[in-house]
C-alpha cells in the first residue's frame, strides 16, 4: 500500500476512535431523547418530549428523527456494545406516536424508518420491527399521485398548497418501498418508487447534471407547474444538499432495481456535485450561491462523501476510484477543520445550514453527526444494513 493510503487509513481509524469515545459519553447523556440539534450549552434537545406542544410535523413527527436511533445502531455495528443498541430501540418505539397521529406524517418516512424499524429488522431479525418498516412503506405508498407519477412531499402546515408539490429529497425515501417490495415478494412497492424516479429524472435533473429542490405540479392533471429553489439560493440554483440527496438517491435505486439509466444519473450527478467542490474541501449551501455571505453546509459534505463511497462501489474502475477520493477529501476536512470531539457539545459535525435564506445557520444537525458516521464506517469497508 501507499505512504499516503497507509497515512489516511490510519487517521480515518484514529477518528473512528475519537467518535466511538465521544459517543459513549453522548449516548449515555441522551438516552431516552430523540435530539436534532443543540442548545447554546452545546446539549442536544428532544423531539420526543410529550411536555411540548409541538407543531404537527415537528415534534415526534419531525422528518430527522430516524437518525438519532441510526446513529446508535451504526455505533452498535462499530463497538458490538448494548448501550448503543438501547438506545437505538428506545427511540424506535417512541416513533409509534407518528402512527397514531397520523396527520403530521410525511413523505420522510423513508429517514425516519430504514435507519430505526428497517436496520433493526435487517440486524436482528425483529418482526415488530418489519411491522413497523411496512406501516411506513404503506403509508408513503399512500403519498402516490398517479396523475403525475410523483409522491406528494409535504402536508398543509408547511404553508401554500403542497398537494402537487414533489422535492428532491424523497429519492432518499425511496429506500423503504424498494425494501418493502423485498419483503413481501409484492411489486407495487417498487413500482412506486420507479414512477417517481422516472419523474424526478425528467423534471428535476437538468443537462448538466444540477437538479432543482422542488417541482409543482397541478395534483388534478398530472401537469408540470413550475420549479422551486426552495431550501436553496433560489430558481435556478442547485442546493448543495439536494444535489447529495439525488446523486445518493439515485445510487441507492440503481442498487434496488439494477437498472442501468439510475447508475447513470447519479453519475451525472456526481460528475456535477464534484465540479463544484472548492480546493478548501468546505461545502456550501448553494453551489451556486453568491461569495458573500459564505454559509456553509457540512450535513451537505458528509451525506455527498457517504453517497460517493456507496458510488464507487458500483461504477467502473477509473470513476470508482475519482468517487471516493473525493469522499475521502470531504470526510477528511469535516475532520479537521469542523468535528468536535470535546465534551463541551453533545454533537461532533458544527456548521450545518438547514437552509440559504434561514435566519440561523452553522449549528449541529444530527443527520450529518449520522452521515459523517456512514461515510467513515464506509472508509473503513464496512458493508451497511441501511438505504
Ligand atoms: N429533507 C430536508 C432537508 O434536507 O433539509
Amino acid at each position: 500500500m501507499a505512504e499516503e493510503d497507509m497515512q489516511r487509513r490510519s487517521e480515518t481509524e484514529a477518528i473512528m476512535e475519537r467518535l466511538c469515545e465521544k459517543m459513549r459519553r453522548v449516548c449515555r447523556k441522551n438516552k431516552g431523547k430523540i435530539p436534532y440539534t443543540t442548545d447554546e450549552n452545546g446539549d442536544y434537545d428532544d423531539r420526543a418530549d410529550t411536555s411540548v406542544e409541538w407543531p404537527m410535523d415537528d415534534g415526534i413527527n419531525w422528518w430527522t428523527n430516524g437518525f438519532w436511533g441510526g446513529l446508535m445502531w451504526l455505533m452498535y455495528i462499530e463497538t458490538g456494545e448494548k448501550e448503543f443498541r438501547e438506545a437505538a430501540e428506545i427511540s424506535e418505539k417512541q416513533l409509534d406516536r407518528c402512527f397514531e397521529m397520523f396527520y403530521g406524517i410525511h413523505h420522510d418516512v423513508g429517514f425516519m424508518y430504514m435507519p430505526t424499524a428497517v436496520m433493526d429488522h435487517r440486524i436482528t431479525g425483529n418482526e415488530e420491527s418489519r411491522k413497523r418498516g411496512m406501516h411506513a412503506a404503506s403509508l408513503l405508498a399512500g403519498r402516490f399521485n398517479p396523475a403525475g407519477n410523483f409522491i406528494r412531499a409535504w402536508n398543509e402546515n408547511y404553508g401554500g398548497d403542497p398537494t402537487g408539490r414533489a422535492i428532491i429529497d424523497c429519492m432518499m425515501n425511496l429506500s423503504l418501498l424498494y425494501w418493502a417490495t423485498e419483503e413481501r415478494q409484492d411489486p407495487r412497492f417498487r413500482h412506486i418508487a420507479e414512477a417517481h424516479a422516472h419523474t424526478v429524472m425528467k423534471y428535476f435533473v437538468r443537462e448538466d447534471g444540477s437538479v432543482c429542490h422542488i417541482v409543482d405540479f397541478d395534483p388534478e392533471t398530472g401537469a408540470y407547474i413550475s420549479d422551486e429553489g426552495g431550501q436553496g439560493f433560489g430558481k435556478g440554483s442547485s442546493w448543495s444538499r439536494g444535489q447529495a440527496w439525488a446523486m445518493y438517491g439515485f445510487t441507492v435505486s440503481y442498487l434496488h432495481t439494477g437498472k442501468k439509466e439510475y447508475l447513470d444519473t447519479a453519475e451525472k450527478v456526481a460528475g456535477y456535485c464534484i465540479s463544484c467542490l472548492p480546493e478548501s474541501g468546505i461545502v456550501p449551501v448553494d453551489f451556486r450561491q453568491p461569495e458573500s455571505p459564505a454559509w456553509e453546509d457540512s450535513c451537505a459534505a458528509v451525506i455527498l462523501a457517504s453517497g460517493l463511497l456507496t458510488l464507487s462501489g458500483c461504477a467502473g474502475q477509473d470513476r470508482s476510484e475519482t468517487y471516493r477520493s473525493a469522499a475521502e477529501k470531504l470526510i477528511l476536512t469535516i475532520s479537521r477543520e469542523r468535528a468536535d470531539f470535546g465534551t463541551g457539545c453533545d454533537a461532533v459535525v458544527q456548521n450545518c445550514s438547514a437552509a440559504y435564506h434561514d435566519a440561523r445557520h452553522h449549528f449541529p444537525m444530527i443527520y450529518a453527526d449520522y452521515f459523517y458516521t456512514e461515510a467513515l464506517l464506509r472508509l473503513k469497508g464496512a458493508e451497511l444494513p441501511v438505504w
